[in-house]
């Protein structure tokens, strides 16, 4: 047979973890890396206390999702039963009702994974008077899509207010779900986030049975809504059962143990520390509430800074204690209104 004899020429060059300078230079290295570590989170801490960082948000809903916890469960069940069904989310004022609605606005621009394409519109009507209602709507409907300059010429909606009424929004409503249509090949749902639904208590019957008929028979194809409020009024004249008998209720409640814990830890991670029992004192007097933590935090760790410090301590929780209660959970007016609470 044939015989074949190659040559190779290898040189093999030590791995860089095989010299003999690795194992000291790299524990040099380490030691380095942890010093720079150390150096670098001293003066990350020495800058949040000339800054007085405070990340925490007590009153106004939380827009941030750095800022924004728990929900989880919540958000999927609205996106399981969205495109069947409208909502209605009930709670106590600052549980969290706002946050959440804005919450699912991104949400909703953002989700794929369906067959449904959902164009979210968030709506307050914190203020608006029974006249002025459908007009509110189709004004925030009209800014959030922006719609074509034809759509747009199409519609009865003009911006002042004066005798828009429900048939002009079905109108209105019609033109905008067309063009729609055309952005996507997904069935098209315009998702009215309406909060502050409150205010609908004291309208009339008459609008809340044409809010019914819009929801429930003309565009129940193409529109969805979910509602926020503390509640809605249970009793009407009219045989008709009203709106939110179609709609399913959902409580919002206070958070888990585990999303009240990373509330107060995350927002301050790598430049502020809570002392354990720290935590648990805003845990347990908190009543897991986000209003409640938010406030709790914000107090005990400008205490915190007021003192120079980068750990909160149980006993900044409990100075915060007094603010918390007195000015915090309940406005001034609802304080004198309900003292039982403040006592607490
Ligand atoms: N998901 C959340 N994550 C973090 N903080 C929250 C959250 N929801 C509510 N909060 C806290 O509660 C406060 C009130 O929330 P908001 O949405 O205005 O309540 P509501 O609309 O029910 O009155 C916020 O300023 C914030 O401190
Ligand atoms: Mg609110």
């Amino acid at each position: 047979g044939l015989q074949r004899t190659e040559m190779h020429q290898v040189t093999r060059r030590l791995r860089f973890y095989e010299t003999a300078l690795f194992v000291p230079s790299a524990g040099a290295a380490a030691v380095g890396l942890l010093g720079t570590g150390l150096v670098v989170q001293r003066v990350r801490r020495r800058r949040a206390i000339r800054r007085r960082f405070n990340p925490y948000i007590a009153g106004a809903p939380v827009l941030e999702d750095e800022m924004f916890f728990g929900r989880e469960k919540l958000t999927q069940r609205l996106l399981n039963v969205l495109h069947h069904n409208s909502l209605m989310i009930t709670g106590e004022r600052r549980i969290g009702k706002t946050t959440f609605l804005y919450h699912l606005k991104k949400v909703l621009t953002a989700d794929e994974g369906s067959d449904y394409r959902f164009f979210p519109v968030f709506v307050d009507l914190q203020g608006v008077p029974e006249h002025g209602f459908f007009h509110a709507l189709m004004s925030d409907v009209v800014e959030a899509l922006g719609l074509t300059p034809a759509t747009r010429e199409s519609l009865r909606f003009l911006p002042q207010p004066d005798s828009y009424d429900g048939r002009d929004f079905s109108h209105d409503l019609q033109r905008v779900i067309e063009e729609l249509k055309v952005r996507t090949d997904k069935k098209v749902k315009l998702a009215l986030l309406i909060d502050e639904v409150d205010v609908l208590n004291e309208y009339s019957e008459r609008i809340n049975q044409r809010l019914r008929s819009i929801f429930m028979k003309t565009f129940s194809e193409n529109l969805v809504a979910v509602m926020s409020g503390v509640g809605v009024k249970r009793t009407w004249n009219s045989e008709v059962s009203p709106w939110y008998n179609f709609f399913d209720e959902i409580e919002i409640a206070g958070f888990t143990r585990e999303e009240a814990e990373a509330l107060i830890k995350r927002p301050v991670a790598g430049v502020f520390r809570y002392q354990p029992e720290a935590v648990e004192r805003i845990l347990a007097l908190s009543q897991l509430k986000p209003y409640l933590l938010q406030k709790f935090c914000v107090h005990a760790v400008n205490r915190m800074l007021e003192d120079g410090r980068t750990t909160v301590r149980s006993t900044d929780v409990e100075a915060a204690r007094h603010a918390v209660m007195f000015e915090g959970a309940l406005g001034p007016a609802e304080a004198a209104e309900a003292p039982t609470h403040v006592s607490a």
